[in-house]
């Protein structure tokens, strides 16, 4: 089997204990003779796996009991426009804080439903930052306050989140989901997409306050309502099956490795060998973020020029180096270390780093 080191952005790398036990498993899930992708939604065994993933993720992430989890389907785009459809309401404002690209598609679709103002920005920087708490600004009625917690595209990623009471504070998690401590009651409502620390690709993961779960939403479609898939545990209709079972799988690894706290230990160590490479290269690679708003989860650099970009990442390919691409919209490298990405593939890109500088 080909050996690679997997940096990619999203989807991503899953834990290969995963891999395997999800292979032992595909033709025969616990002794029903079939796979679980055959599985009625509505048997004892799905349900089994539904319930345990709902219950791991509330115990890895310390979910207060005033919280739901939700799987859901569309992505985290499709939260863009199903939050404000609910929350959004005439003479009401959301406010936004822009970091980078995936908190702009979000104002864009919230604009198509009601008022929105944008509470801070870093675009004037080319997002290498996040914005100070004292820049924040704020009005009397703001519906909600959107932040996207981590910028998968520029590489920053919030260190702290602030305290905010007039509102529910809402968080875009999809790059960062579980990769540290949060401390949920902050916020009202986090939204992921699971391709990159949960799991494979088809299931959204919404953690919702409860009191965001009783507003009137007469006017919303019923598949679109928070309220609808808290009431039926997210079994309305047809759940994705064999996304959740993944992500069961991979929150079990995760437990095993000690929980969230032991993961954000491994991710900080991860990406320290990635940022002193940046860092003592004598200006050889440029990080793209500032240091105070570096992420751990996308490490953006650039080379001297576009032709040592180049160079760099066709040598990276040859090596086994998968997705250090940057973004197709800012160009550059790109080295996404989420959860499942092995310390040994950071060493690795690291004395890639380090040698390719030397022997150019
Ligand atoms: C921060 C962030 N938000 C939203 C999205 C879009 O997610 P999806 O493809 O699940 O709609 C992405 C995808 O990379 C992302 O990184």
């Amino acid at each position: 089997m080909k050996n690679v080191y997997n940096f990619n952005a999203g989807p991503s790398a899953l834990p290969k204990a995963v891999l395997e036990r999800a292979q032992s498993q595909l033709l025969d899930f616990k002794g029903t003779g079939m796979s679980v992708m055959e599985l009625s939604h509505r048997s004892k065994e799905y349900e089994e796996v539904h319930q345990n993933a709902i219950d791991l993720l509330k115990e890895l992430y310390r979910i207060p009991e005033n919280y739901q989890v939700l799987f859901l389907q569309g992505g985290a785009s499709l939260q863009f426009s199903m939050f404000p459809l609910q929350y959004l309401k005439e003479g009401t404002v959301g406010n936004y804080i822009l970091t980078g690209s995936w908190s702009e598609k979000a104002i864009k679709e919230a604009k198509m439903i009601g008022e929105t103002k944008v509470a801070a920005s870093s675009k004037e920087n080319n997002y290498k930052s996040i914005p100070n708490f004292t820049d924040l600004q704020f009005n009397d009625n703001d519906a909600y306050v959107h932040l996207t917690s981590n910028n998968t595209i520029y590489g920053t990623q919030w260190t702290e989140y602030p305290e905010i009471s007039h509102a529910p504070l809402i968080a875009d998690m999809s790059s960062d989901i579980l990769s540290r401590p949060v401390d949920i009651e902050k916020f009202g409502l986090i939204y992921a997409g699971a391709q990159k620390n949960l799991g494979p690709s088809g299931v959204t993961v919404a953690i919702v306050r409860d009191d965001l779960l009783s507003e009137n939403v007469d006017h919303v479609p019923t598949m679109l309502r928070y309220q609808m898939h808290a009431e039926t545990n997210s079994l309305y209709h047809t759940p994705p099956t064999f996304s959740i079972y993944m992500l069961n799988e991979v929150l079990t690894w995760v437990k095993e490795q000690g929980g969230v706290e032991e993961i954000e230990k491994r991710n900080i160590e991860k990406a320290k060998l990635i940022y002193d490479a940046i860092d003592e290269s004598n200006g050889f690679y440029t990080g793209h973020a500032e240091k105070e708003s570096r992420s751990l989860m996308n490490i953006t650099f650039n080379l001297p020029s576009d032709e040592l970009n180049k160079q760099f990442l066709s040598k990276a390919k040859e090596l086994g180096f998968v997705g250090l691409n940057g973004h197709r919209s800012v160009g550059g490298c790109r080295a996404s270390t989420y959860n499942a990405v092995p310390l040994e593939a950071c060493i690795a890109l690291r004395n890639y780093m380090d040698s390719f500088r030397k022997n150019r």
